[in-house]
């Protein structure tokens, strides 16, 4: 796995916007949007492209296009939500793999290493037909411990899906661990790396409750 955390000036100037404890819902979605676009820009630099054939108004040309079906974006609901809009700026096309997961606050332990355990329950699955024929874009605001970005990569692949990349606004050092342990295949591309997660799995210094944020349900 290849972790790509964007050094673009805008990227690193917005996070620290969406960071401001006093931000607005308005402001926190879109800077997520934002975001999501210039994380779309790096993710999809490496999509192939091959000559085919297109009349033009000045004959027939041999011209770069895409050379494989436009990825799947995979929103993981529902903070992924956040990062739609943004993602399909970049890639209209894309066809949309819906996955609901959602971490049982209830369930938080530290296991026996001393690392934050966090019960994820799966609620919603609707990852396109053909996801085999093509590149799967997860989004999502936060990699916490990991544990939800993992499930979505499980579903994925049982879908048939062999290649995978993720976005993240942040990440915290743990969640990169899990993640490239459980699947090493999978490249991820994140606007910041923050410092750890606390006892409650919430990245620090982080966002506070992204989901919230963006729904506004804090
Ligand atoms: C948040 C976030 C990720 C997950 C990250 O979602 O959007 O999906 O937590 O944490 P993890 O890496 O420890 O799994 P949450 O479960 O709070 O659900 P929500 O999007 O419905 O608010
Ligand atoms: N989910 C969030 O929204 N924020 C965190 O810090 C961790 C998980």
């Amino acid at each position: 796995m290849s972790v790509y955390a964007s050094t673009h000036p805008l990227v690193q100037h917005k996070v620290s916007l969406l960071r401001d404890a006093q931000i607005s819902v308005k402001s926190f979605r879109e800077l997520t949007k934002e975001l999501a676009t210039l994380l779309a820009i790096e993710a999809t630099a490496s999509l192939k492209v091959e000559a085919k054939p297109l009349t033009c108004w000045s004959g027939t040309i041999s011209t770069p296009m895409l050379a494989e079906k436009q990825p799947t974006l995979v929103p993981i609901l529902r903070a992924g939500l956040g990062m739609l809009d943004g993602t399909l700026a970049v890639l209209p096309c894309a066809k949309v793999s819906v996955v609901g997961l959602k971490r049982n606050d209830d369930s938080v332990k530290l296991d026996a290493n001393g690392k934050v355990d966090i019960a994820i329950e799966s609620y919603y699955q609707n990852i396109i037909s053909d996801v085999s024929e093509r590149k799967a874009i997860i989004i999502d605001p936060m990699l916490a411990t990991g544990g939800s970005a993992i499930a979505c990569i499980n579903m994925l692949k049982a879908s048939g899906c062999t290649d995978i990349c993720a976005l993240f606004l942040v990440a915290a050092p743990e969640g990169i661990e899990a993640l490239t342990e459980s699947h090493p295949d999978v490249d991820i591309f994140v606007a910041a790396i923050d410092e750890k997660l606390n006892d409650q799995g919430y990245i620090l210094p982080g966002l506070g409750d992204a989901g919230d944020k963006i729904f506004g349900t804090l």
